[in-house]
């Protein structure tokens, strides 16, 4: 009957928004992985194997891996240089609340969440400064929670 095929055309609709989500958030070049097997326990952060120690590391080659605690009202570390022509992966988790860590005038925004790791691959080619930014209402300090890239 007619009812059976909308019922089934709207199965396929709801099926479609929710892999179209999906996608959304875990689309190309930013993914919400565990890092370590599990989630990541936001009051231990300081003996995580990545997140205990901070900052650049480099892996070879041009590759450069950079882990950032996210923490109201700042980001550690609040300022990041890497050098031009690298390909950086930014691991980031937060140690309370809900964040973003979002570099202005990349593509990089990203929502950090406590427990997790939001992870991004970027090429910087040129050098250049550019401002990191919280834009995810996280308390009264939000205004103010912003760091600093340089690419050199
Ligand atoms: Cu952190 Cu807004």
């Amino acid at each position: 009957t007619y009812e059976k095929i909308w019922l089934v055309a709207a199965m396929v609709l709801i099926v479609g928004f929710i892999a179209t989500i999906t996608y959304g958030a875990v689309g190309p070049g930013i993914a919400m992985v565990d890092d370590d097997g599990g989630s990541i326990d936001p009051d231990a952060i300081g003996d995580h194997e990545r997140f205990g120690d901070t900052g650049v590391e480099h892996v070879g080659g041009n590759e450069y891996e950079v882990a950032v605690v996210a923490q109201a009202w700042s980001y550690f570390p609040d300022e990041i240089t890497v050098p031009a022509n690298s390909e950086v992966t930014f691991y980031v988790t937060s140690r309370d609340v809900t964040h973003s860590f979002s570099v202005v005038g990349t593509n990089i925004n990203t929502m950090v969440i406590p427990g997790e790791v939001s992870q991004m691959t970027v090429e910087f080619d040129e050098p250049g400064e550019y401002g990191i930014l919280c834009n995810e209402y996280c308390g009264a300090g939000h205004h103010d929670m912003e760091g600093k890239l340089n690419v050199v």
